[in-house]
């Protein structure tokens, strides 16, 4: 059965959390469920769902960030997954595909993401895509108050 790939929608979300949960093996944090929901009809962000015999099989979620002057556009993935029993079979990398068209359409010549340094499997998979080093790096600021 080919996979069935489209925009998320709200009906999607319950779905999305069980195979968050199912990756993750806790439950799903509210705060999660509410930044996944604006990836729903949205401008600037992008969610993607791949469907296999009518179930929900992984999803990819996508931003558009506008940089310096206003002019320049970058895309970002955010996050991907795919749920266990159906990893190793082209899911992830499909839904990527899916979401660099979208950015494409939109204009997004260059696309980010960020990865765990000792997240060999996902490492793997980026750049398998295509992902490969950026000339950014990344900060951290521990955020405390004095
Ligand atoms: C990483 C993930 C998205 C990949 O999706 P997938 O459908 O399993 O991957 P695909 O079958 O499309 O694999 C595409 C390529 O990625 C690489 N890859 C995927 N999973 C890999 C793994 N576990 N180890 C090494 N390479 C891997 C392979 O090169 C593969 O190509 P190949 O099959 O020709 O060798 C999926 O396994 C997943 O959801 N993992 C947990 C996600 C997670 O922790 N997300 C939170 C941070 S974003």
């Amino acid at each position: 059965m080919p996979l069935n790939l489209r925009p998320m929608t709200h009906e999607d979300l319950g779905e999305v959390k069980r195979i968050q949960a199912r990756i993750t093996r806790q439950p799903v944090p509210q705060p999660w469920m509410d930044m996944l929901a604006e990836h729903v009809d949205k401008i600037y962000r992008l969610g993607f769902v791949a469907e296999e015999d009518g179930a929900l099989v992984g999803f990819i979620l996508g931003e558009i960030k506008i940089g310096g002057f206003g002019t320049e556009l970058s895309g970002w993935l955010e996050l991907v997954g795919v749920d266990p029993e159906h990893m190793g079979s082209g899911v992830g990398a499909a839904l990527a595909e899916v979401l660099f068209a979208a950015l494409l359409k939109r204009g997004v010549q260059k696309v980010y993401t960020a990865v765990r340094w000792d997240s060999g499997d996902m490492l793997a998979f980026f750049k398998k895509v295509g992902f490969d080093q950026s000339s950014f790096i990344n900060l951290r600021r521990m955020n405390q108050a004095d």
